[in-house]
C-alpha cells in the first residue's frame, strides 16, 4: 500500500517532535500502521529554521492553504496553534477530503462543533489525541476501553505548566514569576502563558474530555475558569501544613440538571495519588459506572510527548482504508445521538 502522505502545518516544538519521532522510528511506526507515513510538505513561518529541522527532502512553503489544499496531501497535521487562521486551514482541508490531526485545544474547544460537523459531511476523520494531556492516550481511553460505561465524572490535572509552577513553588520555594520563566524556557507553555495559569489552556482541554466522557457538546463557555495567578508562596506553604497539595484541578461532572465544568485550584489531601503527580506531569481520573475510578497519568507537555500522541492519531488515519473514514476514527461529532438526551 503506498505511503499515508502527512502535510504539516507548523514545526516549532509540537511539529519538530513529530517529524523527530517519525523519522526515528519510521519502522515501528510503519510495520503498526501497516504502510509508512511520509510528511510530504510543511508550511512554516520562519523558512530557514524549519529548513535546518526538516532537511532538503521536504518542500517548504510559507503558505499553510497551499498544504491545506494540495493534492498530495491525504492528512493535515495541524501544529501551529492559534484559532482565527487554523480553523480556516482545516476547515479547508476537511472540504478537499483530507483528515486532519491536530494537537490544538483551543482550535477545537472553540470551533469544535463546526469542524466535527464538517468532517462528518465529508466522511473525513478528526483526531486530537495531542490536544489533552499530551502523551496520556485518554481520548482513545473514553472512547475505547470505557465505551461501555455512563460516565459519571472526570477529574485531573490538565495543565504541565501550571502544574510545573506549583511543584516547583512547594518544593524549591520558587517565586510563581522564576517558575513560569522556567516552565516557558523547557517549552511546556503556551505561546501566550496567560492561557496556563489562568487556567484557560486546561479549560480547553476538560471542554474536550467532557464531550467526549457525556457526548455533551463542546461548549468551552460553560467552564467556570479560575486560574493560579492570585496564589503565593505562603498559600502554597500553608497547603502543605494542613496536610494538602494546591492543584491545579479540571473537574467534570454529571449532574441531574447538565454537566458542571470547572477548572480551579483545589486542595488535594497529601495522601492522595492526585497528590503526587508533580513537575510538568499530568493525570486524570474516570469514574464510569461499570469500570469504578480509573486514573492514567503521564507527561502534560513537551515535544516528543506530544508527538507521540499526534502520531498515534496518524497511525489511526493510516490504517483506513479511505472509505467511511469518520465511522472508524470516531470524533466529537459522532457523540451526537447522545447529545440531545443530556442537557447541558
Ligand atoms: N501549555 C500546555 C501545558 C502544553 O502546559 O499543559 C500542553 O498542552
Amino acid at each position: 500500500m503506498r505511503p499515508l502522505r502527512v502535510g504539516m502545518i507548523g514545526i516549532g516544538t509540537v511539529g519538530s517532535g513529530t517529524f523527530r519521532v517519525l523519522a526515528r522510528n519510521q519502522a515501528e511506526i510503519a510495520g503498526r500502521a501497516g504502510r509508512g507515513i511520509e510528511v510530504v510538505m510543511v508550511a512554516a513561518r520562519n523558512l530557514s529554521r524549519a529548513a535546518g529541522i526538516v532537511g532538503d527532502g521536504v518542500p517548504l512553503t510559507d503558505d499553510p492553504m497551499h498544504v491545506a489544499t494540495h493534492p498530495d496531501v491525504d492528512v493535515l497535521v495541524e501544529v501551529a496553534g492559534g484559532t482565527g487562521p487554523a480553523r480556516d486551514w482545516v476547515l479547508a482541508a476537511i472540504a478537499h477530503g483530507k483528515h486532519v490531526v491536530t494537537a490544538n485545544k483551543a482550535l477545537l474547544a472553540e470551533h469544535g462543533a463546526e469542524i466535527f460537523a464538517a468532517a462528518r459531511q465529508h466522511g473525513v476523520a478528526v483526531a486530537y489525541e495531542g490536544a489533552v494531556a499530551v502523551s496520556i492516550p485518554i481520548v482513545k481511553a473514553l472512547r475505547e476501553g470505557l465505551t461501555a460505561n455512563r460516565i459519571e465524572w472526570v477529574a485531573g490535572i490538565i495543565n504541565g505548566t501550571t502544574n510545573f509552577i506549583l511543584s516547583k513553588m512547594r518544593d524549591e520555594d520558587l517565586d510563581f514569576a522564576v517558575a513560569l520563566a522556567e516552565a516557558q524556557a523547557l517549552g511546556y507553555a503556551e505561546a501566550d502563558p496567560a492561557f496556563d495559569i489562568e487556567g484557560v489552556d486546561a479549560a480547553h482541554k476538560l471542554t474536550l474530555l467532557a464531550a467526549n466522557a457525556f457526548g455533551s457538546p463542546v461548549r468551552f463557555a460553560d467552564v467556570q475558569v479560575e486560574g493560579i495567578t492570585a496564589l503565593q508562596g505562603v498559600d502554597v506553604a500553608c497547603a502543605e501544613q494542613l496536610g494538602y497539595r494546591i492543584k491545579l484541578l479540571g473537574i467534570a461532572r454529571r449532574r441531574d440538571e447538565g454537566v458542571e465544568l470547572r477548572v480551579q485550584p483545589a486542595l488535594v489531601p497529601a495522601a492522595h495519588l492526585m497528590a503526587h503527580v508533580n513537575g510538568s506531569m499530568n493525570a486524570v481520573m474516570v469514574k464510569g459506572d461499570a469500570s469504578g475510578v480509573t486514573m492514567y497519568y503521564g507527561a502534560g507537555a513537551g515535544s516528543e510527548q506530544t508527538a507521540s500522541a499526534v502520531i498515534a492519531d496518524l497511525v489511526d488515519v493510516a490504517r483506513l482504508d479511505g472509505t467511511h473514514a469518520a465511522q472508524r476514527v470516531p470524533h466529537l461529532g459522532f457523540h451526537a445521538h447522545a447529545m440531545s438526551e443530556l442537557p447541558v
